[in-house]
This record gives C-alpha cells, sequence and structure tokens, in this order.
C-alpha cells in the first residue's frame, strides 16, 4: 500500500523518482508527490510537488519544470487518513518547509501525538497520520541539528507501522531512512544512493540491496549509505542479491499486466515444483524445518489469509483434509485474530500472503506464535514479512505480481499448498511415496493443461464474457472444489470489472440467492467432472428453469452439458484435488475480458492497493 523511492546522487532526482514511482504505482493510485532539494542563495530549500492521480499526471507537471536537483524523495499513494487530495498526498513538510517526509504504514497514537504538536505550536496542513512525523523530526531538529538523531528520536515517539524517508534543506545531498513493520529496501549504485518500499523500483541501479529490519536506519548520501540501530550504533546489514529481472516483471509485448501474468501461469507452476521431488520418491521442502515426526504429530490446520489468499486457503482445506485427514479450517486473518482461536503446541498455521505484508495475516501470524502454534508461511516475496516471521516457508515462485488483481501468485500459492497436504499426507502415513510420485507429476501436468485452454477457449471465454457484460449482478456456483473456484472467480469479476458477482455452493441456491434469478440472469457454474458433478448439474436445472443464461466450465468431452448452458467453457480432464489450478484460469481471462468491455483498468482497479498493510 502505498511507494516511496528516494534518490541521492549524481543524476537529475526528478528522473530516477519518476521512473521508481511509475515502477511503484501499482502498490497506490490516488495521488503521488516528490520533494526536490535546491539550491538557493548560499543554502538550500526543498521543493514539494503533488498531484492526485496517477503518476503520469505528476510526471507531465515535473517536466515543465527545469530542475536540476539531485536528491528527492518520492510517494504514490492509497489513501488511508484523508482522502485523496493534493493537501493529503505525500510528500508532508514540516511547519518551515525545510524538512519533507513520505511514510507507508500506520500511525496508531498520530491523534495524541497530533493533538501535543498543535498544543506546541505546530501547524498542520493535511488531515494524515504520516504528517506528525514531519513535526516530530522538525521539533527534534531544533536540538540536535543532525537529521539521523532526529529521524531516531521522532520514531521513538511513533506506535505503529512506518517505513519513512525524510530530507532536510539543512543537510543537502542526505535522505534518511526507517523502518518498522513495512518494507524498505536500500542500494548503492553507481550513479548514487537509492532507497524503495520495494525493490522493483531500485533493480536498474543495483542487483545487491539491503532489506532494513524493523528498528534500523539508514543515512544516504551520495558518496554512500550508513546503516544504524536504533540507539545510533554502526550496523552492518545483510546485502540479499536479486537475481529476477526486470523484463519478468515488464508488460513484455501484453497490453496489459494482467494478460502477461496470467499467460506466465505454466511457467508458475513448473518453476514451483523444480527441485521438489527427491530422487528417492519423497517430497523435498526442507524449508519448512519439520521432520516427518514433528508433521506427523500436527492435529489441527488453521489456513490465515485474506481475499484471494483466503480462496487458495479453501482448497487447500480439501486436500488437508482428504490426503492427510487433519481437521483443517480456513479463516480470514482479520477475524482469526480477534477470536480465541482454539491452539496447542500440536496446531498448526499457515499463513498465505502473496506480498507478505499483509498487516492483518501478519498481525495474526504474531498472535498464533505468542500461543504457540508452529507457524508456516507461503508467500511470494523473498524476506517478506510473513517469510520472516514464519517457523518455515514455501514461496510461490510467481516472481514479481503488478496487476493489483492476483493471478498467477494464486496459482502459486494453489501449487504450494498442494505440496505441503501431500507432505503432510505423507507425514501422517495416509500416502504412499508411490502415491505421492504420481500425484506430484500429475500436479506438473496442470502447467500443460491451463497452456491448452490458452490455446483452445479463448473464443468460448470471449462469447461468455459478452453475454456477463451488460448484466447487473452474476453468480457463481460450484461444489466442493468448484465451490471453492466459484469464490476466487467472483472476486475476481467484481474486482476488475466493478460487476456485482457473488458466488454460493451450488446446493445453497434454493436456500435464497435463487430469488435473484431472472430471465438473463448469468450463472456461471463450475460443472467440471467430480463427484458431485450430477447434483450441480440438477441446480443448474433449478436455475435454468427460472431462465437464467448459464456459462458452465465443464470438463473436455461433456457434450451433455451443452443441453442447459448457454455456453460452455472447456477445461482438460484433470483429478478433482488439481481442478481448481486449471479451472481458475478461464474465470481470471472473463474476468478481465468482462472488465475490458466495460472500460475497466484491469491493472489497477479503482480503491485497490497490491499491498494492504493497514487493518
Ligand atoms: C485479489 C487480491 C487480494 C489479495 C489480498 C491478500 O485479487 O489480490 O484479495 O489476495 O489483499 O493479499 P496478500 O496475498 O498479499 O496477503
Amino acid at each position: 500500500m502505498c511507494g516511496i523511492v528516494g534518490y541521492t546522487g549524481l543524476d537529475t532526482a526528478k528522473d530516477v523518482l519518476i521512473t521508481g514511482l511509475k515502477r511503484l504505482e501499482y502498490r497506490g493510485y490516488d495521488s503521488a508527490g516528490v520533494a526536490l532539494e535546491r539550491a538557493e542563495g548560499d543554502g538550500c530549500v526543498v521543493d514539494i510537488v503533488r498531484r492526485v492521480g496517477k503518476v503520469a499526471g505528476l510526471e507531465s507537471e515535473l517536466a515543465q519544470r527545469d530542475d536540476a536537483s539531485t536528491c528527492g524523495i518520492g510517494h504514490t499513494r492509497w489513501a488511508t487518513h484523508g482522502v485523496p487530495s493534493v493537501a493529503n498526498a505525500h510528500p508532508h513538510a514540516s511547519c518551515d518547509g525545510r524538512i519533507a517526509v513520505v511514510h507507508n504504514g500506520i500511525i496508531e497514537n498520530f491523534a495524541e501525538l497530533r493533538a501535543d504538536l498543535e498544543a506546541r505550536g505546530h501547524v498542520f496542513s493535511s488531515q494524515t497520520d504520516t504528517e506528525v512525523f514531519a513535526h516530530l523530526i522538525e521539533e527534534a531538529y531544533a536540538t540536535t541539528h543532525d537529521l539521523a538523531a532526529a529521524v531516531r528520536a521522532a520514531c521513538a515517539h511513533v506506535v505503529g507501522a512506518y517505513g519513512l524517508a525524510a530530507v532536510c534543506a539543512d543537510e543537502p545531498g542526505v535522505i534518511m531512512v526507517a523502518r518498522k513493520d513495512s518494507p524498505i529496501v536500500v542500494g548503492r549504485g553507481e550513479r548514487g544512493s537509492y532507497v524503495a518500499s520495494d525493490v522493483i523500483a531500485l533493480i536498474d541501479a543495483t542487483r545487491d540491496v539491503v532489506v532494513l529490519e524493523d528498528g534500523q536506519f539508514a543515512r544516504l548520501a551520495p558518496e554512500g549509505i550508513e546503516y544504524t540501530d536504533a540507539e545510533g550504533r554502526l550496523i552492518e546489514p545483510a546485502v540479499t542479491h536479486i537475481d529476477w529481472d526486470i523484463d519478468m516483471a515488464e508488460k513484455g509485448g501484453y497490453p496489459d499486466f494482467m494478460l502477461k501474468e496470467i499467460y506466465e501461469q505454466p511457467r508458475v507452476v513448473r518453476d514451483t515444483l523444480v527441485g521438489r521431488l527427491a530422487p528417492n520418491g519423497e517430497l523435498d521442502i526442507d524449508e519448512l524445518g519439520l521432520s516427518f515426526e514433528e508433521l506427523n504429530v500436527i492435529d489441527r490446520i488453521y489456513v490465515i489469509a485474506c481475499g484471494t489468499s483466503y480462496h487458495a486457503g479453501l482448497i487447500a482445506k480439501n486436500l488437508i483434509e482428504s490426503w492427510a485427514r487433519i481437521p483443517c479450517e480456513v479463516e480470514a486473518a482479520s477475524e482469526f485474530r480477534y477470536r480465541d482461536p482454539i491452539i496447542t503446541p500440536s496446531t498448526l498455521v499457515v499463513a498465505v500472503s502473496q506480498s507478505g505484508e499483509t498487516a492483518d495475516t501478519l498481525a495474526a501470524i504474531r498472535d498464533a506464535r505468542i500461543k504457540g502454534a508452529k507457524v508456516f508461511g507461503i508467500t511470494n516475496v523473498i524476506g517478506s514479512p510473513v517469510a520472516r516471521e514464519s517457523d518455515g516457508v514455501i514461496y510461490t515462485k510467481a516472481n514479481k505480481e503488478i496487476a493489483v488483481a492476483s493471478t498467477k501468485s494464486f496459482i502459486g500459492q494453489i501449487v504450494s499448498l498442494t505440496l505441503l497436504a501431500l507432505l503432510l499426507g505423507q507425514a501422517k502415513g495416509r500416502l504412499t511415496t508411490g502415491q505421492v510420485r504420481m500425484l506430484f507429476h500429475e500436479l506438473g501436468d496442470t502447467s500443460a493443461q491451463i497452456q491448452r485452454i490458452f490455446d483452445t477457449q479463448l473464443d468460448a471465454i470471449h462469447e461468455a464474457a459478452c453475454a456477463c457484460q451488460g448484466a447487473q449482478s452474476a453468480l457463481f456456483v460450484g461444489r466442493g472444489m468448484g465451490a471453492a473456484i466459484s469464490y476466487e472467480g467472483a472476486l475476481k469479476l467484481k474486482e476488475v470489472s466493478y460487476l456485482h458477482a457473488e458466488a454460493y455452493a451450488a446446493g445453497e441456491m434454493k436456500h435464497g440467492p435463487i430469488a435473484l434469478i431472472e430471465p438473463g440472469f448469468p450463472v456461471i457454474a463450475v460443472t467440471t467432472k467430480s463427484p458431485t458433478y450430477d447434483k450441480v448439474v440438477s441446480n443448474l436445472k433449478e436455475c435454468e428453469a427460472r431462465g437464467a443464461r448459464i456459462i458452465a466450465l465443464a470438463t473436455e468431452g461433456d457434450e451433455d452439458i451443452r443441453r442447459i448452458a448457454d455456453h460452455v467453457i472447456y477445461i482438460p480432464p484433470v483429478r478433482d484435488a488439481f481442478s481448481a489450478i486449471t479451472a481458475s484460469v478461464p474465470l481470471q481471462l472473463l474476468a478481465r475480458e468482462v472488465a475490458l468491455m466495460r472500460g475497466c483498468n484491469v491493472d489497477q482497479p479503482r480503491n485497490l492497493a497490491k499491498s494492504v498493510t493497514v487493518e
């Protein structure tokens, strides 16, 4: 949520900042702004330029300014405190305008801090929590005359989460950076020093980066970077080498990131499985750090996650219960932490998060660990808070996901969770090595099956999208795995096309939702071959009788389904356990097509942000 960039060095800062902000725009796009240092007389001033809307607006504004500044900070915002407006856009300045800050996160005690600062004469010009940082640093600077010390002092007053970058006109060329519970990455390139909230914004400059830990600070200058702890003692943090290419994070000829990422899914399946099956036929997920004996004592599992990741959890529940016979509950992380779940030392909590920084999921992890559970993370981001705070982690190998709606990371999550379910099944003695090997290979086959959907079903998906385009609402139904797939299909459709959609277990239709059906109402049904196929077909007949327009996701070769379905999208035959991997893909494409027909920006749907770092 929100993106931070900063640069000090030899190049024109506004160009470096705009390039970085564009890369980060997927994280928030309500407003954008920069603070640039400029020489004036014998000294320096800080100019702030902010715009409501996307980074392109800010870029045009800056293009008209002859600004050769070589030091600045920038921000792209997703509103939390205060409406999207110029006043609320970052950077925020101190009363005297000599200090400017950009901030990601939430300051929990901001109301109290603001009241205190106002009582001491500070004048606020925004509704944001961030602005307290500018005033706190200003106050501390008045006594320390040292930006590094002033930022550390300000942080000591703040309760909450922050990734922070600050500049001060009295220390030209210096950017001070702090982190607590909100990612900050720092790197040194040939042309200067860089900071960002996501490595993607500085990968052009350097591949060796420092991911700041909570409580660490960095002081960036053109000639180098100094790292300190909260007491100002010098530290030497670990350097992480980034081995993925920027091309992987660019559109690569596709019209939008969402399509590009959907098409990457066969690769994601393959990459997530590489090296996972040892020559002796056993699964190799060493990074989980638990022996078979330790896995064997697990007697209860909670999968905690939000949104699409929660839906991956619903799919995992089916697999874990079926293969390992361990009771598994799936809970929205935002609910889990506010009730009193039954946790014992033999409870395993599986936290699923693409970004690895979702506030609710992190809070639930911390809660679960305090209560004594083992926590496994499933995440797409190396070194993310979820990875760091879990006892073990499986990375989903989706690579950077830019489109706000999760697609490839969802498939990576399902594959990773399937591996975990197989491992637990083996550890519990419910699956033989031979069975695991067979299922593993079938899982790998889904890569080619997804490709086959791309090769054969685009026309059918287009037709189905035309059928939904003008609707007011749509219903997704299925049973078992099909129900879980439906939940994700409905979420994808509503988030990118703004068409209202709901998902129901098909058997629940007659208990209420069927009242919605009127002639032409789109019902999207997962009717792939499964033990409940006949039941789903019966439920569809009830919809057909009331005039619904039925779009069926069916297994190749199922011609009977055409008797009740107006449109059919075919999925290659696949074991029910793996149907979510294949059937979810056409639903992603359907959502995208409907969104484009309705004139929506599929990469950046309104009101959403890629990482949700607030509760
Ligand atoms: C929907 C979507 C969101 C995320 C949710 C959790 O397409 O992307 O629903 O799944 O915000 O995010 P992570 O997985 O980063 O914890």
